[in-house]
């Protein structure tokens, strides 16, 4: 397994430009299961994420093809099978978001169930329980969904019961092509979800509310073909902000939605940061100075995002103050708290794990580390920029689903890094 290999102390100063958005990229191509004629996908980032989910729709027969700048062109109905295998969706869980569309277009679906993941149990009842909603037939059979419909999904009222990202865009899929209107409420409103209803209406969708906890489908008979570009990684974006204002640096993001970060580009002014923003980009200048500890609640959006949180803890750990971070999306999302305390970080957990209060030390001390998260993982990148000496981040791969070209990038803006390939 790769390594990355990191010399802390650089100052991290330059421009980047953001890539495109992996959560909305691996659920855009799940909705592409819904058309009838081709679709063609750009600014897709090159990930791992990205190449499990064309081998999934590769091993149900789907003909993909993808260029040299990873625009990705998918003629769904050369579709042969309607299964998504257990080592697939095991690897990753987005992959159980091709249940709705394949039972919406195709009438049935056998999908692995996910199970649980490094942050948490993670289930998926709501996807469920929305689909039956819907008029599914759903069984559950040695690790499997087997789902069915007699004739077209029927449109429904659904209350999701907590906010869910997948569960959300995972209903309104399958409400795109079902007979009548379907209202669902009590939405998730991530920028992620807008991004996947501007793909479903380019294809002849009638989706409206995105982005507002009350969205309405109008379902119709067929989905034709779309040009479709991905909104940029809001979260890709922030980590790199997050690892500037960390280690006092100076580096601009281009390429970005800025008011997808609202609440993000205000935490990083509360660390002490200069954050000037433009139409699509965001500056962020720490001018040398270490960080002020800055507390915060995960939330759903417009909260501060969760897949945030480890990144501003790496931050804290070097901080001056006191921060308290509380986790309120997942269960067991503070794995980085022990490898950060390992090099010299004073953190400690209270509420049962769902809170770090974390005291800023004048410096981390370089150690071997490694996470099971990509969050996680990437927090630990960030520690070790702020760390004195040699750090070795362990299990990358994680990494490699979620930040394309991390090292490249992280160069770029001086870091000093470098990938170790295992054989
Ligand atoms: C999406 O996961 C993202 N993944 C996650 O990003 C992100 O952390 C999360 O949303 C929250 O923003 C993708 O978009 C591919 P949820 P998702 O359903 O959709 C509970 C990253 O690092 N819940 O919004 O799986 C659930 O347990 C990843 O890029 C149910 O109870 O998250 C959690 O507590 C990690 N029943 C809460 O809802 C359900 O049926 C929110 O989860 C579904 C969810």
């Amino acid at each position: 397994m790769d390594k990355l290999l990191i010399s802390g102390g650089a100052c991290l100063e330059g421009e980047l430009r953001a890539s495109g958005a992996k959560n909305s990229a691996v659920t855009i191509l799940a909705a592409s299961l819904l058309a009838n004629e081709p679709v063609t996908i750009s600014n897709v980032p090159h990930l791992r994420d990205i190449t499990t989910m064309i081998e999934l729709l590769v091993s149900m027969g789907v003909e993909v093809v993808v260029d040299e700048k990873m625009n990705i062109e998918i003629h769904a109905n050369t579709i042969k099978s309607f299964v998504a295998p257990y080592d697939l969706v095991r690897t990753m869980r987005a992959s159980f978001l091709v249940l709705g569309p394949l039972l919406a277009h195709y009438g049935e679906a056998e999908v692995s169930l996910p199970g649980g993941c490094a942050i948490g149990p993670r289930p998926v009842d709501l996807h469920l329980r929305g689909l039956e909603a819907l008029g599914a037939i759903i069984e559950m059979k040695e690790g499997y969904v087997k789902a069915r419909v007699n004739g077209r999904l029927k449109g429904a009222r659904f209350i999701f019961d907590v906010s869910t990202v997948g569960g959300t865009e995972h209903i309104m899929m399958a409400a795109a092509l079902a007979e009548g209107t379907t209202v669902l409420e009590n939405c998730a409103r991530e920028p992620e979800i807008i991004d996947l209803a501007d793909f479903l209406n380019a294809m002849g969708a009638k989706v409206s509310g995105q982005g507002t906890d009350t969205i309405t489908i109008e379902g119709v008979e067929s989905l034709g073909g779309c040009d479709h570009h991905v909104i940029a990684d809001r979260v890709e974006a922030a980590t790199y902000l997050i690892a500037a204002a960390a280690t006092g640096g100076h580096v601009k993001m281009r390429d970005v939605i800025p008011e997808h970060l609202d609440v993000v580009t205000s935490k990083l002014r509360e660390s002490g940061a200069d954050v000037t923003i433009g139409e699509d980009w965001i500056d962020l200048d720490m001018r040398g100075r270490r960080p002020k500890a800055v507390s915060l609640v995960t939330a759903p959006y417009p909260g501060f995002p969760t897949d945030l949180q480890a990144q501003f803890l790496a931050m804290n750990t070097i901080a001056e103050g006191t921060a308290t971070v509380k986790e309120t999306i997942f269960e067991n999302r503070f794995m980085h708290v022990h490898e950060m305390n390992r090099m010299g970080a004073q953190i400690r957990l209270e509420g049962n794990n769902t809170t770090a209060i974390v005291e800023g030390v004048d410096v981390l001390q370089a150690a071997p580390v490694m996470a099971n998260d990509l969050r996680a993982s990437v927090s630990l990148v960030i520690a070790a920029l702020i760390a004195d000496g040699d750090t070795v981040v362990n299990r990358i791969y994680h990494i490699d689903r979620g930040y394309e070209q991390v090292e490249e990038k992280l160069q770029n803006l001086g870091a000093k890094i470098k990938r170790i390939q295992s054989r």
